[in-house]
């Protein structure tokens, strides 16, 4: 019996090596090790050899068996990684070709504009400051000195969420949070999303607004137009048209609106600038001294300006582009040319 097993062992051999295809390995497998394959019928008739022999040629059966097994599992791979590599070297390849480009993503223009914007305020030592955009009623308005009954309200088409709580209209509020954990001096510039219920050429109902702050004991009007003039003439040039045009606002005293020359119509009045030659760019004016009571300052010995600046609105001046939409479409046409 057991010169029966070795020639079993050698032949197995033999035959997985000549084994062509698929279906031939499997031939194989069953030829030996299948129900009626001459390994399990040998194995099947141990009962009738001796006991004493049974045990040795019982454990040499079992690892032929096992053995061809895993020849078995080995010549399938075998096969199957051969037919994988053949098929790969039939697929051309033309290395000739020029590579497929990745298309690069790159910042938007409003991104740009504002970090350009940020870095001259912080080259003049102002310090980032941030709020949230779901605002408190308190410091989007009351703080401001605009209680409920206030006609400037109405300037503000806001998105209120609950009676005390809104979308914030501007960054101002962040001015307030500012102020009550500072004590002054300050210079503060606050960048972010401001919301208000508007739509055409030159509003949206989501811009971008950024908020300045300087607060100390001596601080004049004077220093507001000089620093807003500085800043205007970096952001331009120094040949830019500009205009403070006189304003209110009721957390400033005096007040001011800066206008920019409409470079759409070069001032000749266009359906951009609604046919004035000009066109909005930022409220300004000095801190009132109800501002100040509000967060706990000395409205006797301090003093300060604010400004909000619209940030599509210099981006639109900048480059001369005449709807504002533009920005929110994503059209990549508008998009990758800046
Ligand atoms: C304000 O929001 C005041 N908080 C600005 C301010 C701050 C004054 C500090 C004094 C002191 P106003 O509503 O004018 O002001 O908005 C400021 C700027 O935001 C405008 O000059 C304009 O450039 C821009 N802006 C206003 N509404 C829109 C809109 N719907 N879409 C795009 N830009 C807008
Ligand atoms: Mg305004």
């Amino acid at each position: 019996m057991e010169e029966a097993l070795t020639t079993i062992r050698q032949e197995s051999i033999l035959d997985l090596r000549n084994a062509a295809s698929e279906a031939d390995i499997y031939q194989v497998k069953s030829k030996y090790i299948g129900r009626s394959g001459s390994l399990t019928q040998l194995i099947k008739n141990l009962i009738t050899i001796p006991a004493e022999q049974r045990a040795v040629v019982g454990k040499l059966a079992n690892e032929i068996k096992k053995s061809i097994e895993a020849g078995v599992e080995d010549a399938l791979k075998c096969l199957r990684e051969n037919k994988k590599q053949q098929a790969m070297g039939r697929v051309d390849i033309d290395l000739t070709l020029p590579g497929r480009c990745q298309s690069l993503g790159r910042r938007h223009p409003i991104t740009q504009v504002t970090d350009e914007i940020v870095s001259v305020f912080t080259e003049l030592g102002f310090q980032m400051a941030e709020g949230p955009e779901i605002e408190l009623d308190f410091f989007n308005f009351e703080a401001l000195n605009i209680p409920k009954d206030h006609p400037a309200r109405d300037m503000h088409d806001t998105f209120y969420i609950s009676a005390e709580v809104l979308l914030r209209t501007h960054t101002s509020p962040v001015q307030i949070r500012t102020m009550q954990q500072t004590k002054p001096p300050l210079r503060i510039i606050c960048p972010g999303k401001v919301y208000r219920c508007d739509s055409d050429v030159s509003h949206t109902p989501m811009f971008h607004q950024i908020e300045g702050l300087m607060v100390d004991n001596d601080i004049s009007f004077g220093d507001l137009k000089g620093i807003l003039t500085l800043f205007l003439h970096r952001i331009f040039s120094e040949k830019t048209s500009i205009r403070f045009r006189p304003s209110f606002f009721p957390f400033t005293e005096p007040s001011a609106e800066v206008d920019i020359q409409c470079v759409i119509c070069r001032g000749k009045g266009c359906r951009v600038c609604k046919g004035t030659g000009w066109l909005e760019i930022l409220g300004c004016g000095m801190v009132q001294p109800a501002v100040f009571r509000n967060v706990g300052y000395d409205p006797e010995t301090t003093t300060g300006f604010a400004f909000g600046l619209g940030v599509e609105r210099v981006a639109m001046l900048k480059y001369g582009i005449n709807d504002i939409r533009l920005f929110f479409e994503n059209d990549l046409r508008f998009l990758s040319q800046f």
